[in-house]
């Protein structure tokens, strides 16, 4: 039997209660179960997308096949941004160090600079920003995924993911996504963003 999409819930929640700052563990258990429902509805799908039968070439559109490929495919792209930035939650905060820090201050001229930069593109998205590695270039980039399925994440390396929908932040802070952000970036948990960087 072919193995199944994997649900960290209880891995985050085991590391991350009592540690996410104004972030309360009522919306914490919600975050998680949104996520939770993500992985369960993409391994749902996957008995329909692995089965035999696949549609002609002149029935593809519209069809039960495009609808459960889409499905899965914002399921499985939620899940995952999901897993980083629970991963990179609940840190004491301070600065990176190290390869990271290095490279923070080479592509963006100080951490004060990529943090401000990395602050204003989460306040200009409605679902996610990223911070990635790309490959081809060496450098740090970050990125805006708007609308929620987008994931930008060919060819590089994400190491940093912070959620913008409204379910991240409304029932702590109501509509001040500023404030949920200095929380969230107040507590961001360097050295596992640092570890998702490629062995050089
Ligand atoms: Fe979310």
């Amino acid at each position: 039997m072919a193995s199944t999409i994997a649900d960290r819930t209880d891995l985050f929640r085991k590391k991350l209660l009592g540690k996410t700052g104004k972030i309360s563990e009522k919306a914490l258990e919600m975050h998680l179960g949104l996520y939770a429902i993500q992985v369960r509805r993409a391994n749902e799908l996957l008995p329909a997308l692995q089965g035999k039968e696949l549609p002609g070439d002149d029935r593809i559109a519209g069809s039960l096949f495009r609808a459960n490929r889409l499905d899965f495919s914002y399921c499985l792209s939620s899940a995952k941004s999901h897993e980083l930035y629970f991963a990179t939650l609940g840190g004491a905060g301070g600065e990176p160090q190290g390869i990271l820090r290095t490279w923070i201050d080479r592509d963006f001229g100080s951490l004060d600079r990529f943090l401000r930069d990395l602050r204003t593109t989460a306040l200009a998205s409605d679902s996610w920003a990223w911070t990635c590695l790309d490959h081809a270039s060496g450098r740090l980039f970050n990125l805006l995924g708007d609308p929620r399925g987008a994931v930008p994440f060919w060819g590089g390396t994400p190491l940093l993911a912070i959620d913008m929908e409204d379910h991240a932040f409304l029932l702590d802070f109501n509509l001040d996504r500023a404030a949920y952000l200095d929380s969230l970036l107040g507590q961001i948990d360097w050295e596992v963003v640092a570890s998702a960087l490629p062995l050089l």
